[in-house]
């Protein structure tokens, strides 16, 4: 039998990006002390014959996305927390195996939406490694969608009641500030009462990291959307309000190389951004005296 490909699925552009947060998890599982473990990336990695450490060469896309796993580890393992009966939903979940490394309590459905191409190669290569039954309540599955096309969450049964985590992760930056905004108002209507965790990167690293960064250039792509200010999404919709703000850059500096010296530019690059999605801008306004907003 062939060996799963990308090739083989016909991956290329904005696909292929998802070799770069892969690399990062492969290698750091793979390192001495670990700040987490991706097994199954790992054996994703061997299956595609796929040297990770060359993409990981480009330290500061390394880097970034190691500081994005532990940070999204952390805050969807929270969420889990407070919410023991939940669904989550991954948008441009490439080969991410996040499922796997959080701690659900009761009961979990999670569901990774990509695009057709790369859920038949994820598809292929949970085929090739899985050998555990499901465990207890919860629930995995694929989606094949283009999140531009709200068609997708009409795709994914709701559970009265039961809240909605959505993640965002590596995504938006490919998508236009118009799409952009209309998913998260998208995801604001139909997930009201849930919650939204999603990257940003700065407008300045929109404009210079596609040329600047060897493994994004190999894949050819572009980017389209940057945001420095949270509140330009609170804007948007009254629903939508801060609940938390991470930086990458303060995980590690002595990982950053050259950034380890510069920590108000390595601050500034990304961010991983928790919004709270209201049911009604009126409750909001009831609560607005108690937000719980912590900006790191
Ligand atoms: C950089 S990768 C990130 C993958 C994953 N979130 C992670 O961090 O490992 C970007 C992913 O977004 C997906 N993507 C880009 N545009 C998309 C769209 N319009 N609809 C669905 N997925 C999309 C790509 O196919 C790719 O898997």
């Amino acid at each position: 039998m062939d060996r799963p490909s990308l090739s083989a699925h016909g991956l290329s552009g904005v696909c292929e990006t998802l070799l770069i947060p892969l690399a990062a998890r492969v290698v750091e599982s793979e390192s001495d002390a670990p700040a987490f473990r991706d097994p199954r990336g790992v054996a994703f990695a061997r299956l595609l014959d796929f040297d990770a450490a060359n993409v990981a060469r480009d330290r500061w896309n390394k880097v970034g996305c190691q500081a994005r796993t532990v940070i999204l580890d952390a805050a969807v393992n929270d969420f889990l927390q407070r919410n023991p009966r939940a669904t989550v939903i991954n948008l441009g979940a490439g080969l991410c195996t996040r499922y796997w490394r959080v701690e659900s309590r009761e009961s979990l459905r999670w569901f990774d939406v990509d695009l057709p191409s790369v859920i038949a190669l994820k598809r292929e290569l949970l085929a090739s490694i899985a050998s555990e039954p499901p465990d207890g309540g919860r629930q995995y599955a694929t989606l094949e969608a283009d999140v531009t096309d709200h068609a997708w969450m009409g795709q994914i049964p709701r559970v009265a009641d039961e809240p909605v985590l959505v993640i965002a992760e590596g995504l938006l930056m490919y998508l236009d500030p118009e799409e952009v905004q209309r998913l998260i108002i998208g995801v604001t209507d139909r997930y009201a009462g849930g919650e939204l965790l999603m990257e940003a990167w700065s407008p300045f690293v929109r404009r210079v990291w596609g040329t600047i960064s060897p493994a994004l250039r190999r894949t050819g792509v572009s980017l389209h959307w940057g945001l420095d200010n949270p509140q330009t999404i609170e804007a948007w919709d009254q629903r939508i309000r801060l609940i938390n703000e991470w930086r990458p850059g303060d995980w590690e500096p002595q990982r950053w190389g050259l950034l380890r010296y510069a920590p108000p530019l390595r601050r500034s690059l990304t961010k991983v951004i928790h919004f709270g999605l209201a049911v009604s801008a009126l409750r909001l306004a009831a609560s607005a005296s108690e937000r719980p907003t912590q900006t790191a």
